[in-house]
């Protein structure tokens, strides 16, 4: 219809860039989880399934994306989901880039936070393309896989999950912004630990639970546990206690390539005018740098982490 007196209603689609040159932190929060997590009966304070199950969504986020930066080329659904401009797009930056989800964390329950690489062009920095995007396959993997993680518990109806995206200029605020979340994490799941034993295991009413936490600082909720509950909060599992940080390791592995003449019928190529002709080729191996996705739960306030991946911070 393009020339139709109608196509002048395309002049309403206004564009939507992101501020070049600027960290992106797509975040994701499970809608309404607490009404989710009750009606498919979590177990508290924490669901290792559940949580399970989002690691699982993540990683599948971060696979597809770093299929489409270092291997779009590869892939025929990849190349038939995009617009052709976006495939031009990505052909190029594959080739000097190798991920645009650097980093991902995934901090306490229902909320996931993505580190995109300031120097991404990812769908021209569209902001509802990127958000609707990942939303919706983050959405999409977590429906899919529930079935593996509660086999005998079928989903009562479909979840949702919210997405946005905040843009921070300086590698301070986005070391800031992960030190937040993960005292956030800690904080949350100190006070659920003891809350949830007090009434699972001391007999108390919630109402009373809370009660007994209000006013409390953390070294008090610490001793409650080891008192009454015999529970060293600093055993309690690092999953728990930090969340899960996702992220990309380079792995150097020998990968097949361009399928060249071995040494023996490269030499016979000189003297023989047909080069190939009878002589089998082997398909020549090369060290390149490939990535894998790894699940940690470590600290992530201190400069350990960060020393030890100065690729995060320098996309
Ligand atoms: P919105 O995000 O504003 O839509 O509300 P929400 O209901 O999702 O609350 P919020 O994101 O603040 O908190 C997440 C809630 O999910 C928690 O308060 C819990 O009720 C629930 N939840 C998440 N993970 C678990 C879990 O592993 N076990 C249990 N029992 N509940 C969980
Ligand atoms: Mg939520």
């Amino acid at each position: 219809m393009a020339g139709s007196k109608f196509a002048y209603v395309r002049k309403f689609e206004l564009p939507d860039p992101l501020l070049p040159d600027t960290f992106m932190v797509f975040r994701l929060d499970g809608h309404s989880f607490h009404r989710f997590s009750d009606k498919h009966n979590f177990d508290k304070p924490n669901d290792l399934r559940a949580l399970q199950l989002m690691d699982h969504a993540a990683r599948d986020v971060m696979e597809e994306y770093s299929d489409i930066v270092l291997g779009f080329g590869e892939s025929d659904e990849f190349r038939v989901s995009f617009h052709a401009t976006d495939w031009v797009l990505y052909r190029c930056f594959a080739i000097d880039r190798s991920s645009e989800t650097a980093a991902i964390i995934h901090l306490y329950s229902d909320v996931i936070t993505f580190l995109l690489r300031k120097s991404t062009e990812l769908y021209n920095r569209r902001q509802a393309k990127i958000v609707s995007t990942l939303t919706s396959l983050f959405t999409s993997s977590y429906v899919f896989n529930w079935p593996r993680y509660f086999p005998d518990n079928p989903l009562q109806y479909p979840p949702s999950f919210d997405g946005r995206i905040i843009l921070y200029p300086g590698e301070q605020q986005i070391r800031d912004y992960f030190s937040w979340r993960q005292a956030d994490t800690h904080i949350n799941n100190l006070y659920n630990t003891v809350f949830w034993a007090l009434v699972q295991q001391g007999g108390e009413t919630t109402t009373q639970a809370h009660a007994t936490l209000r006013g409390t600082v953390s070294k008090e909720k610490h001793e409650i546990l080891f008192s009454r509950f015999q529970v060293n909060y600093n055993q309690v599992d690092e999953r728990y206690r930090k969340g899960s940080v996702l992220v990309r390791d380079e792995i150097a592995e020998p990968v097949e390539s361009a399928v060249i003449p071995t040494s023996e019928a490269a030499d016979d190529a000189v003297s023989e005018p047909s080069p190939m002709k009878g002589k089998k080729a082997k398909p020549k191996r090369e060290a390149k740098s490939k990535t894998r996705i790894v699940v940690l739960h470590c600290d992530i306030i201190k400069n350990d982490f960060w020393d030890a991946r100065p690729g995060i911070l320098n996309g």
